[in-house]
């Protein structure tokens, strides 16, 4: 239903096969190129998207209204959407007022930019608070902080279908984790052939059990588990350690990464290569999340 849609849908992404990499022993690993999804939208942001986008179009509304931070991916790709399928967009920005190249690229696409003071911000994380901070700009779809909500399984839906289609076999599928929507909505669509692991990029001692409560009784202990990765109590600077995977990675196997999300998982990906936990039987997919925009907030160049 989404591909009818959004055409970028239609044709499954890639899975590029890795190689050499620390650990890796006789394994096979593959990237799945969700970055590649669609040049602009591209990314685990865009698969959450198109079901709000969806839903929004179906109950008539035209404007689109979401949360995040000064560097989001999340209102970085909203605002290319909605300028590309006919909304307009409000992106409530937390913090301080500051310009950013990704609030840039924001305003260039039509978003309307409004800064909420930190602890106005915190309303966010129910409907009724979102709502409220959104009542200044009218009747619109509000889209909840990183795509997240019953609409934006719709993509994610899709995604494990096309990811069922692409792999045969007992497959290891590694998901980067911020609020756990894409990992959740993949646990609960792929089938038990699958274990998916999430690599949880933020420190957050509350995000298992919330992943658990966002999932049906089966699955609670069963199929995923949730890992932490290098450096994720530090995000101001890009810890040396993860600079350098990420120069390497992107050296070794022509793939740029995302400076937050994807980089990390791949880090701790190796880490659990070099300790022989995960049997040499399985296919290990990583999830390429996108975000790509983000390299500008780490000095580095949008995409290789
Ligand atoms: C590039 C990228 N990867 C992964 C994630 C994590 O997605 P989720 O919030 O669904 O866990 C995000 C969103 O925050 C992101 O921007």
């Amino acid at each position: 239903m989404i591909a009818s849609l959004f055409p970028a849908f239609l044709t499954p992404t890639p899975l590029q096969e890795l190689k050499d990499l620390p650990g890796q022993g006789h394994r096979r690993v593959f990237m799945k190129r969700e970055d590649l999804r669609d040049p602009e939208l591209g990314g685990n942001k865009w698969c959450k998207l198109a079901g709000h986008l969806s839903a929004a179009r179906a109950s008539g509304h035209t404007r689109l209204i979401s949360v995040g931070g000064a560097w989001s991916n999340h209102l970085h790709a909203l605002a290319l959407a909605g300028r590309r399928f006919g909304f307009s967009t409000v992106g409530l920005v937390r913090g301080e007022p500051v310009m950013t190249p990704t609030l840039q690229d924001a305003i260039g696409a039509g978003m309307k930019v409004q800064f909420v003071s930190r602890e106005n911000y915190r309303q966010r994380n129910t409907d009724e608070g979102l709502a409220e901070l959104a009542r200044p700009y009218g009747p619109a779809w509000l889209i909840p902080e990183g795509g997240g909500g019953l609409a934006g399984h719709a993509g994610i839906t899709h995604l494990a279908a096309e990811l069922d289609q692409q792999v045969r076999g007992d497959v290891l599928l590694a998901v980067p984790v911020g609020s756990g929507t894409t990992f959740a909505g993949l646990i609960k669509a792929l089938p038990p052939r699958f274990q998916v692991w999430g690599f949880q990029a933020f420190h957050d001692d509350t995000l298992a059990s919330r992943i658990a409560g966002q999932l049906p009784e089966e699955h609670v202990g069963a199929g995923w588990k949730l890992h932490q990765t290098p450096g994720m109590r530090s995000h101001r600077r890009l810890p040396a350690l993860l600079e350098n995977q990420l120069n390497s990675f992107e050296a070794e196997q022509g793939i740029a990464l995302d400076p937050v999300y994807t980089v990390r998982m791949m880090a701790a990906l190796g880490q659990l290569f070099e300790s022989h936990i995960i049997p040499e039987s399985y296919t290990v997919l990583a999830l390429h999340t996108g975000g790509l925009q983000g390299r500008r907030g780490h000095g580095l160049v949008k995409a290789a």
